[in-house]
């Protein structure tokens, strides 16, 4: 195992910009840049979307948890996490034995705006997507905020803003 590994965990509701973020932050500090949820799509042989529908939240969260751990032998790169990662107790845990973790925070209103369809997203995808995301994101706000050790405001900021400030709070932690 690479004990020194020290990653960069982008962490927050989907529609934060962790991916568009994650590879701007990689490019800045000269890592590679891994999607987590494009690791388990690999490893599923299918789509987020078709994960669910194939086997529920509950095996999507497990391929989410082998895939987490999975990074642990891998070189120091810069990780996009998929929003619901900090609902599970030991990946909390994970989160930070690995790395450092950015919390990207968003509010509901503008994540739905920024996700457009939300198709590809199975947790907003039923017929009331904006109360869904109010409730899941009130109820996951305390977990990402446990498990950060920095936090950058998005709301009304360009990704290219939201990955200066987080490079520079981040500084010499990873
Ligand atoms: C999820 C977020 C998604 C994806 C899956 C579940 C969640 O990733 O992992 O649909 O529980 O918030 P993004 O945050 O990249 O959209």
């Amino acid at each position: 195992m690479a004990g020194d590994a020290r990653h960069v965990f982008l962490v927050g509701f989907m529609g934060a910009g962790k991916s568009t973020v994650g590879k701007m932050l990689a490019e800045k500090l000269g890592r590679p840049f891994v999607d987590l949820d494009a690791r388990i799509e690999a490893a599923a042989g299918a789509r987020v979307r078709e994960v669910f529908e194939k086997i529920g939240e509950s095996g999507f969260r497990r391929l989410e948890r082998d895939a987490l751990e999975s990074l642990e032998s891998q070189e120091p790169a810069v990780v996009a996490c998929g929003g619901g990662i900090v609902t599970v107790d030991e990946n909390r845990s994970t989160l930070r034995r690995l790395g450092v973790v950015v919390y990207l925070q968003v509010t509901s209103g503008e994540a739905l705006a920024r996700i457009g369809d939300v198709a590809s997203r199975p947790l907003l995808a039923g017929p009331s997507g904006t109360l869904a995301a109010t409730s899941l994101l009130a109820a996951r706000e305390g977990l990402y905020r446990s498990v950060a050790d920095v936090t950058v405001d998005t709301s009304g900021r360009t990704a290219v803003q939201v990955a200066e400030q987080a490079a520079s709070l981040i500084g010499d932690l990873a």
